[in-house]
């Protein structure tokens, strides 16, 4: 597996990257100086926390902007047309940068601004239309959705002629997705893997805990490698990004050291077997229309 993936819209995205969610701003600065690449929302209110982390981290390891990717996403109160440009501004103002690499739509639902409440009244192709203008502006380099299921992905793209570069997801050996995996393959639509560890121990009581998996143990013991490493090289030669969340340096090092060793087509084969359809992250809010989306941001 490359440290970098393509893009179909010419731009590369790295393999690995640090989630943000419920990252608590105190902390969330030394983590993001700590790593290479952050992966962040304006809902998880902690953007002005995560640009202070981005120019020390920079400054620490002498590098620059550009050798950074940084992603954001539109939340779901910013999706009529004349929203979304102030709010991809204000993100980009309180991460201290100039542009972002990616910009995603965060969830497909719109809520009226100010609430919780779905608007029926915004479809979610015509948010994702007017969110081009981003790239013109070149406040962003590359666009994509996230919490799209496949044939949300599917009706995007029938209703219209921009593609999205990245749809990011939950993803991991409990959810390996394998139809949206299969359709945003033959669509050149690249998956990022959110939650790639099942959100550690601290996932749901009533679920197994996916990093203490005896089968995920197993093959960890052979390669002499944590549960965690495990988790997040199978994401990345699954062919997706993976953003494992941390907040803990020491986890953030040990998370990065996924490019010397490599699953073997027996590992593959065991974790393939491992999907239940367990789903860490789940809806709470509803559509009139009866679609269910998610309780938290993620
Ligand atoms: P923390 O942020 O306190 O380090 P996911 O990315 O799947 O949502 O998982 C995030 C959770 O997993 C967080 O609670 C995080 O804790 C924890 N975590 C991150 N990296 C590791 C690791 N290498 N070993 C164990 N737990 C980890």
């Amino acid at each position: 597996a490359k440290s970098t993936l393509s893009l179909h819209d010419g731009t590369k995205i790295p393999a690995l990257g640090l989630g943000t969610w419920k990252a608590e701003p105190s902390i969330v600065k030394e983590a993001v100086a700590t790593a290479i690449e952050v992966d962040c929302a304006a809902i998880y209110g902690n953007e002005r926390a995560v640009g202070e982390g981005i120019s020390e981290g920079l400054k620490r390891a002498g590098i620059s902007r550009e050798d950074l990717f940084v992603t954001s996403k539109l939340w779901n109160t910013e999706h009529s047309s004349e929203r979304i440009l102030p709010a991809c501004e204000q993100s980009i103002h309180d991460l201290g940068v100039k542009y972002l690499d990616l910009y995603l739509m965060h969830w497909p639902i719109a809520f009226k601004p100010g609430t919780r409440d779905v608007d029926d009244e915004i479809e979610v192709w015509e948010t994702w239309e007017a969110m081009q203008m981003l790239k013109h502006e070149e406040l962003v380099k590359s666009l994509g959705v996230s919490n799209f299921t496949r044939d949300q992905l599917q009706t995007l793209l029938e209703e219209t002629d921009d593609k999205p570069s990245v749809n990011q997801v939950e993803l991991h050996p409990y959810l390996p997705q394998p139809e949206l995996a299969a359709f945003a393959r033959e669509n050149s639509i690249h998956l990022s893997a959110y939650s790639p560890l099942g959100t550690g121990v601290n996932s749901r009581e009533t679920l197994p805990v996916l990093i203490e998996d005896p089968f995920i143990y197993t093959i960890a013991r052979k390669h002499e490698k944590t549960p965690a490493q495990i988790l997040i090289r199978w994401s990345i030669q699954s062919g997706f990004s993976s953003l494992p969340k941390s907040v803990t340096p020491q986890r953030i090092k040990e998370n990065a050291q996924v490019f010397d060793f490599e699953l073997d087509a027996e590992d593959m084969a065991t974790i393939a077997r491992l999907n239940t359809g367990n789903k860490f992250v789940t809806p709470d809010w509803k559509r009139t229309d009866g679609l269910t989306r998610s309780e938290s941001e993620a």
